[in-house]
């Protein structure tokens, strides 16, 4: 059965709760825009391509309760709405590319009537959302040649199913490389403070009946060192324009040791987590986010309540440590900027 991670559903977002994998599934129905933004912000929904989704999907809500034919006061609610969603969490481009998005829509349409944007905006969100399904599957289908015959692969946080529409970016290379046969084996870094590793990428896994083993985030070096791991898959969250690449937190760590062991460190992103308006990594913006979540351990505290936390959700990976980023348009091979550049010159 397949994970539906986020769907529009009677003119409701229903998203699975993820705060609450793996023990137990649950389903939130969001009627509005400040419940989604909640759920933003909380992670009960997350990872770049979901974001992108919701953040669409959370327009089209706001939109809802707008009730007038007056074009100006419509423009100024949209522009409201889409800083309202955008305040919700900072690195993912994904989820700016699709307000953006929504915004040209309503640019390139201004002699319409408030009715019809409303509708345009909606037909776009959905389109949205589709291109997430068709792109993850193009992109493992592409990835999945990355992947040896009988081969230890590694990946950090979550890049499945929980974190597009229904597919995966990293495991979504996993999953068509299993499709085609492909025997292999998955480390999963448990991803601390937030788990996503060992709560939703080992569930994803065993659900997809890969084999998988938990590590906790400080073993890679050892597997390594050991020669157990072939090759590094993750996702991403932000793709400068020279290949630096935001991802989980930890994601550079385990990049710094594939150079040192001399393992291929592979990104599996779509283009809509390209930001070619972000020249280098150092100008990606990075969440910090609560102290709690590194004072303690899920609900149970693990040091003293008034210890200082520094609390990056995010790293950046520098272009030359990655071997390849697989993306819908292929699998581009450093020098990155200037290819990178090629593919967004020919989309516009
Ligand atoms: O904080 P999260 O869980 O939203 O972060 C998501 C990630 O960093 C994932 O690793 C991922 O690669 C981006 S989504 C495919």
């Amino acid at each position: 059965m397949s994970i539906q991670t986020i769907k529009w559903v009677n003119g409701r977002v229903r998203i699975i709760d993820q705060t609450k994998l793996p023990n137990e599934f649950k389903y939130i129905h969001c009627r509005n825009v400040e419940t989604l933004w909640e759920a933003i912000k909380r992670l009960r929904v997350r990872g770049a391509p979901a974001l992108g989704v919701a953040a669409a999907f959370g327009v089209v809500l706001g939109l809802k309760k707008f009730n007038s034919s007056d074009k100006t006061k419509f423009l100024k609610e949209l522009r409201r709405l889409c800083d309202y969603i955008g305040s919700s969490r900072p690195t993912a481009v994904n989820l700016f590319n699709a307000l953006n998005q929504l915004k040209e829509i309503v640019s390139a349409n201004k002699q319409k009537s408030v009715t019809q944007l409303k509708a345009l905006i909606q037909k776009e969100a959905l389109a949205i959302y589709e291109l997430d399904r068709r792109v993850c599957r193009q992109m493992g289908d592409y990835g999945t040649a990355l992947i040896k015959p009988k081969s230890n692969v590694m990946t950090v946080c979550n890049a499945g199913a929980l974190a597009t529409v229904d597919y995966g970016t990293a495991l979504g290379v996993m999953y068509s490389a299993k499709k085609k046969g492909k025997q292999f084996q998955v480390y999963v870094c448990e991803t601390r403070p937030l788990l996503q590793g060992a709560r939703l990428t080992a569930w994803e896994l065993l659900r997809a009946k890969i084999p998988t083993t938990l590590i906790c985030d400080n073993m890679a070096a050892t597997l390594m060192k050991q020669g157990k791991v072939d090759a590094v898959f993750t996702g991403a969250d932000r793709i400068a324009a020279n290949g630096d690449t935001a991802n989980k937190i930890g994601t550079y760590n385990l990049a710094v040791l594939a150079k040192h062991h001399r393992v291929p460190f592979y990104i599996v992103a779509p283009l809509s987590t390209f930001d070619p308006k972000t020249a280098t990594g150092k100008q990606i913006p990075i969440e910090q986010r609560h102290p709690s979540e590194v004072r303690g351990f899920g609900p149970v505290r693990t040091s003293p309540s008034a210890v200082n936390v520094y609390n990056p959700a995010f790293d950046v990976t520098d272009n030359r440590l990655i071997t390849a980023i697989v993306t819908e348009a292929g699998i581009i091979r450093p020098p990155f900027g200037k290819k990178i550049k090629r593919i967004f010159v020919n989309s516009e």
